[in-house]
């Protein structure tokens, strides 16, 4: 039931990302940024907010008449900022439940990564409560119903010595001091909302909290037309004599007043409670089934810290050595962080496929997976493949190329495959060329795996692909669930290029290959 939900969820992303690549192009595709986007709104509302605060009157009709003022006497900096300060918190309600509907449909939440999901439930309600406080601030006839709605809220739970709403019987029950409690509410809570998000974010490696220039300058210009073209509305001043209207509501901050207003608040509270803890318990219903974490091979590791750098979890530590070899770092893995996606194994400079003594054991490697195996698997895979232009696949379980096939070798991530085994399998004529299919570029299910094998590919991140690998026998194709007949079509051009090439001529002996890769293993431990 959840997974064919899930699969078509995901494959509905995909369908509107291709789109917006050709607006936008994937590097700056919005729905591939709604993390940084979120952070990226989130610094607008609070400098937008702080200018704001230079004009803000505290107290029961300064307040009103503040906004009134900078709303039209000083429309065009102060009235604009206003409308920005609003705008960019509705958007960043938006990219909030849309971050989290796509982190779901691409199964980035659930079994070892379960964190940044969960410390993601309390960020929706401080996201919520930053609002509900600032439309109170205003003090007009919204204000007023937000104000009365909201206490008699927190009234039913009884848990306050004097019922809140006391404070709205009248115009001499509103004191100005409660006006100052809710001007320190709509500080703080913001100020802990950017703690959760720091929170959010600390178990992922780089975790993109700045959008791409282009596109931060595309969503700061489209607010601020919008807030040119429809200034933020401001209702009558709030009057306590009047009951408030329920008038100008939005539907983005306070999509839950309507609600409070029908159904009993004992009924509105449990259905938060269970909102909040199912949401929260997500990641285990079900749990994802995940292999064994990566296991640290000492006699293999020269402490070189690639593996640190490379993966997406933090999951890896540098530690001082303790086997006593002549390196001052060793590596130690988070098994509780471990998501197996084997990115480290395809970082480590030891594994490399081409030695032929001895066990291949590399300095990082996955006990469920090994780079032996995953060698042994990749010559049973070329051995069916026949006749001219065999393409040997090495393919990511998430992107079009998860189906069995000829030639086809399924990996957690592309990224978890060295460089140096698209060497080997070319230089070994294990097969003509070698197509590596991963995620679209925008949508890596391993955050980093993608970008990583990229870079590694262009021989400006290490492990580098060898110089002398000829790059026309290496296809890279990034594609989507929902990109099948591309990545076909891709891959049946190149087997039909490869099937006019001359055949490949190694450059130098097998060992000659051993020799010059245990230098480079040499010399970088050397370096460190
Ligand atoms: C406005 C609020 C939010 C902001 C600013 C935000 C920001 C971020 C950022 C920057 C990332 C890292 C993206 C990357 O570099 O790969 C991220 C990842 C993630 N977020 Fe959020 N987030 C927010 C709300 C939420 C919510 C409400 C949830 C779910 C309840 C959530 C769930 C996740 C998950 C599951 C990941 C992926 C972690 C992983 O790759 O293992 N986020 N978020
Ligand atoms: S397999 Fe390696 S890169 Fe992947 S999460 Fe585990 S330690 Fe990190
Ligand atoms: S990449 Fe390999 S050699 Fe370098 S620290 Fe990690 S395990 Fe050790």
């Amino acid at each position: 039931m959840i997974t064919p939900a899930r699969s078509a969820l995901r494959r509905g992303f995909d369908r509107i990302e291709r789109g917006l690549d050709s607006v936008f192009g994937w590097d700056w595709n919005p729905l591939a940024h709604l993390g940084a986007l979120g952070w990226f709104l989130f610094w607008i509302v609070a400098v937008t907010g702080a200018y704001l605060f230079i004009f803000f009157d505290t107290g029961v009709t300064a307040a009103y008449a503040s906004v009134a003022w900078l709303s039209t006497d000083h429309w065009w900096h102060a009235g604009i900022a206003r409308s920005l300060h609003r705008y960019a918190s509705d958007l960043m309600v938006l990219v909030m439940f849309t971050h989290l509907t796509r982190e779901w449909a691409m199964d980035r939440y659930r079994g070892r990564r379960w964190f940044s999901w969960v410390t993601g439930v309390p960020v929706i309600w401080f996201v919520y409560l930053s609002g509900i406080t600032g439309y109170w601030l205003v003090w007009d006839t919204l204000a007023q119903y937000v104000a009365l709605t909201t206490s008699e809220l927190l009234d039913a739970l009884g848990i306050f010595a004097e019922p809140i709403a006391r404070n709205f019987l009248s115009p001499q029950t509103l004191s100005s001091r409660f006006f100052t409690l809710m001007v320190f509410l709509h500080i703080a809570i913001p100020l802990l909302l950017l703690l959760l998000m720091w929170v959010h974010i600390q178990r992922i490696t780089e975790a993109r909290t700045q959008p791409p220039l282009g596109l931060a300058a595309i969503t700061l210009g489209a607010l601020t037309v919008g807030a040119f073209l429809m200034p933020a509305p401001l209702g009558d001043a709030a009057d306590l004599n009047v009951v408030p209207a329920r008038v100008g509501i939005d539907w983005l901050i306070l999509p839950l007043y309507p609600v409070i207003e029908s159904v009993p608040a004992g009924a509105m509270w449990a259905g938060v409670v269970i909102f909040t803890v199912v949401l929260a318990g997500t990641p285990w219903l079900p749990p994802r089934r995940e292999g064994s974490a990566a296991a640290v091979f000492l006699d293999h590791c020269n402490g070189c810290a690639r593996c640190v750098d490379d993966c997406p979890y933090a999951a890896i530590t540098l530690v001082p050595r303790s086997d006593g070899a002549p390196f001052s770092h060793e590596v130690k893995v988070n098994a509780a962080r471990c998501v197996a996606c084997g990115i480290c194994m395809g970082a480590c400079p030891s594994s490399t496929p081409f030695r032929r003594s001895g066990d291949l054991t590399t300095g990082i490697d996955l006990p469920d997976r090994s780079l032996a195996a995953l060698r042994a698997e990749v010559i049973v895979a070329a051995a069916r493949l026949g006749g001219r232009g065999r393409v040997l696949t090495l393919a990511c379980a998430h992107c079009a190329a998860a189906d069995p096939a000829p030639g086809r070798v399924i990996l957690p991530c592309v990224a978890m495959a060295p460089p140096s085994l698209v060497d080997f399998i070319i230089s070994r004529d294990l097969a003509d060329g070698v197509a590596v299919a991963g995620c679209a570029e925008r949508e890596c299910l391993n955050r980093l795996g993608g970008r990583w094998t990229r870079l590694r590919f262009a021989r400006s991140r290490d492990p580098y692909l060898r110089a002398r690998v000829p790059r026309d026998r290496v296809l890279a194709v990034w594609t989507g669930p929902s990109e099948s007949a591309r990545l076909e079509a891709r891959l049946a051009d190149f087997a039909r290029y490869l099937a006019v090439l001359p055949p490949y001529a190694l450059r130098r002996s097998l060992a000659e290959d051993e020799a010059a890769e245990a230098d480079g293993v040499h010399r970088r431990s050397a370096a460190q």
